[in-house]
């Protein structure tokens, strides 16, 4: 009776979401290996998905049941997947009509699949936006969103789909798409690192706009080997992001450790070529806005 009591007080003065105090302490160590769930069909048709499971585990950290979650480079649908599964509403932006069409089959699935009451599955709702993500908040005012609560997303790591590569021989030999599209407002088909990341900024410009204030944004990126060089995108993502006005504060990185990717004989007797097992998440907080 005591501890059901003391539960009940936690969870009445826990502001960010539905967590107990354990598995709050256990999600904020900074590193986690993460096994990818096997994939079906639909999955591999994109070619750079996150897996649903690893964003749930964001989506029930940073939100509460019945919030709003936005992902503006939304691919074949994992965030809203996962907000389905987790009882959350979700709007997603994609600017390729392939992966738009992908995302509005699995999330119709998963809808059907999840078991929700009948009132519960009113208030959820979700929303797969085939545009260019520049004009988010435009379409979200139009639309008469509610500000959102939260942000996950994968931006395209640069160029680097386009590039060629060992892995992006294995990717055609696969049958996988090895560029997402040729749209010019792609952002993936941005050949400029600097001129990239500004484009980037933009996007993250436009979901500042219809976040709730101190909501969070989580995004999934790497840095970049390419041309005999490292690009730091990841720790120029958190630069650039935390620019005025429409400034994201960054909060920390979790570092999701891939030990099950395959080592390849890169630079092998020759120069250092690492083989990049690890991918970043990086946790920004809106804490001040322009308006
Ligand atoms: C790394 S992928 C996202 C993968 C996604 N997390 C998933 O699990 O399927 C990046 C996506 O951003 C889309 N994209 C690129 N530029 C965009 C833009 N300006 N507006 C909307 N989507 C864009 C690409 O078509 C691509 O599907």
């Amino acid at each position: 009776m005591v501890h059901e009591d003391r539960r009940r007080h936690a969870r009445q003065r826990n502001k960010l979401n539905e967590l107990s105090g354990k598995d709050w302490i256990k999600f904020t160590k900074s590193w986690f290996i993460h096994r990818p769930e096997p994939r079906g069909d639909q999955k591999l048709r994109h070619p750079a998905s996150f897996p649903e499971s690893l964003v749930r585990e964001f989506i029930l950290f940073f939100t509460r049941k019945r919030q709003l979650i936005v992902d503006p480079f939304l691919g074949t649908g994992s965030t809203l997947i996962a907000a389905v599964e987790t009882g959350r509403s979700g709007v997603g932006f994609e600017i390729a009509n392939k992966y738009a069409a992908i995302s509005r089959k699995r999330i119709r699935a998963a809808l059907n699949g999840n078991g929700q009451e009948p009132a519960e599955s009113r208030i959820l709702w979700t929303d797969v936006v085939r545009a260019d993500s520049n004009k988010l908040s435009e379409i979200w005012k139009e639309r008469e969103y509610p500000p959102a609560d939260y942000c996950i997303t994968s931006p395209p790591y640069w160029n680097q789909l386009k590039r060629n590569s060992i892995r992006q021989k294995t990717r055609a030999a696969k049958g996988l798409d090895t560029e997402y599209s040729t749209d010019p407002n792609d952002i993936g088909n941005i050949e400029d690192y600097r001129i990239f990341l500004n484009a980037m900024k933009r996007v993250f410009d436009e979901v500042h706009k219809v976040m709730r204030p101190r909501g969070y944004l989580t995004i999934i990126t790497n840095n970049v080997f390419t041309g005999g060089r490292m690009y730091p995108l990841a720790f120029d993502t958190v630069s650039t992001l935390s620019q005025e006005p429409y400034a994201w504060t960054p909060k920390d990185e979790k570092v999701w450790c891939q030990n099950d990717k395959t080592l390849l004989p890169l630079g092998v007797y020759n120069a250092w070529v690492g083989n990049r097992h690890h991918q970043y998440c990086l946790i920004f907080r809106k804490e001040n806005s322009p308006e």
